[in-house]
């Protein structure tokens, strides 16, 4: 089967990363987005978020002629093979998915799909939604497949283009076989199974990685309690192949628009289908657990004066590196804290302008934004490492104890070597680190 005709509904890191690399494969793709400036800004060549790789593909597909934009998801359906849902599914209030960016779309598109069209749900959803949409589209000669996105926020090229499986759930074998063939080109397993399936995988990929999150952290705290070095106990766990190494770096807590959303939709799942994934809840609990743990290293940091009034210098924002993404970021969180606590905060992130001009300007307001590094730590009585920007792991340790006030460091990252910051006349205090 050679290059179909492909719509890609929503263009945030998902959707533009789907439909450009869809189109990198030789495919021919109409990306659409209901806000007509961000159309504008695509259409201009501007790439409105931090994914490595991803504007030389978009630049490529537009100049190949097999990738265009359009405003309103009807103008792209008309002509589509397939169509791909990629809009949000935020936390509902009470811990549910909302699925009403994917119901709205359905309904917008429904009209407008080809006979024979396949629908297919790339946003994680709840299992169960792949019905919800063949519901609301009310067209029994279109299918609905669901083809869960396993990509990282920063990485999602490389992700899309070069995964560890694809999995593609659908009641229709023909219409799972037309999806699968739009991704011959990818070297990898392709998983075909029913709707619920696929969808509780997406779920519990997160669950699980998430979980290995926390089990670190909470080993992490463990290895304080007992003098142990959770570097050493990593490695000696990691070499066993069958827990490897990968998420097991402790840190301030899993943050981002994914882990917080999904786990707590999996537990809501599981409680509203009769079973209380208690597992599930303890990740969580362990994950807002870090967040305070860090703040008490904080506070200890600070020492005697406390934290009302005193100066921290964040380094850090987003709530990973290689990312632009504040959503959920444990660094936001932890600041929410200090500052609740009378803490003053000054920040740097490579990612944030001091002059914050876009729509992040709200969750930064009260913050202390700086233009680099040793200026976040100018009179900082403590500095404070929250996201494990590369520049922050070579930062001069010298020219840091020169500029803050006190003599502390928190590495909530462990980026830093301990006996490099010691060496500098600093106090270093990690996340299980001796
Ligand atoms: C995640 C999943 O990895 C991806 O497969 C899914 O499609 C979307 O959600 P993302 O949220 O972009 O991707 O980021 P990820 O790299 O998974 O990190 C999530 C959080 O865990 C971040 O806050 C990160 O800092 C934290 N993390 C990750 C750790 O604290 N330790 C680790 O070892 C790895």
């Amino acid at each position: 089967m050679g290059a179909s005709k492909l719509a890609v509904i929503g263009t945030g890191y998902v959707g533009l990363t789907t439909g450009a690399c869809f189109a990198h494969l030789g495919h021919h793709v109409i990306c659409a987005d209901v806000d007509l400036a961000k159309v504008e800004r695509l259409r201009a060549g501007e790439i409105p978020i931090v994914e490595a790789g991803l504007d030389d593909v978009v630049a490529d597909a537009v100049a190949a002629g097999r990738l265009e934009f359009v405003h309103g998801s009807t103008a792209a359906v008309a002509d589509a093979d397939v169509v791909f849902l990629c809009v949000p599914t935020p936390q509902g209030e009470d811990g549910s998915a909302d699925l009403s960016y994917i119901e709205a779309a359905a309904a917008e598109i429904a009209p407008s799909l080809r006979p024979g069209a396949v629908v297919v749900n790339k946003s994680t959803v709840p299992v169960g939604s792949t019905k919800v949409v063949e519901r609301v589209l009310q067209r029994d000669d279109v299918a609905v497949v669901s083809n869960p996105e396993f990509l990282r926020e920063g990485t999602a090229v490389a992700d899309f283009l070069h995964p560890d499986r694809v999995v593609i759930g659908s009641s229709d074998p023909a219409a799972a076989e037309r999806v699968a063939a739009l991704y011959r080109g990818i070297d990898a397993p392709i998983i075909v199974t029913d709707p619920a399936s696929a969808e509780t995988i997406k779920y519990a990929a997160n669950g699980f990685l998430a979980m290995k999150i926390s089990f670190v952290n909470a080993v992490a705290a463990m290895c304080e309690a007992v003098g142990a070095d959770v570097a050493d106990v990593v490695a000696g766990i990691g070499a066993d192949r069958r827990i490897g190494s990968a998420f097991l770096q402790p840190g301030p807590g899993w943050g981002g628009s994914c882990f917080p959303k999904d786990s707590r939709a999996l537990v809501r799942i599981a409680e509203d289908h009769g079973y209380n994934f208690s597992m599930m809840r303890g990740v969580i609990e362990v994950n807002d657990e870090q967040r305070a743990r860090v703040v008490d290293k904080i506070r200890q940091a600070v020492g005697d004066r406390g934290l009302a009034g005193a100066v921290v210098g964040v380094l850090g924002l987003t709530f990973k590196a290689g990312t632009d993404d504040l959503r959920e970021s444990p660094a936001l969180a932890v600041i929410d804290a200090l500052r609740t606590s009378g803490a003053v905060v000054q920040a740097y992130d490579p990612t944030v302008p001091p002059m914050v001009a876009d729509h992040r300007a709200t969750v930064l307001r009260g913050i202390d934004v700086r233009a680099s590094a040793l200026a976040a730590l100018e009179g900082a009585d403590a500095a404070v490492v929250l996201t494990e920007w590369p520049e922050f792991a070579s930062i001069d340790l010298a020219a840091v104890a020169a500029v803050l006030r006190g003599d502390a460091v928190v590495d909530a990252r462990n980026l830093l070597d301990p006996a490099e910051v010691r060496a500098a006349g600093l106090r270093y205090d990690g996340i299980g680190r001796r």
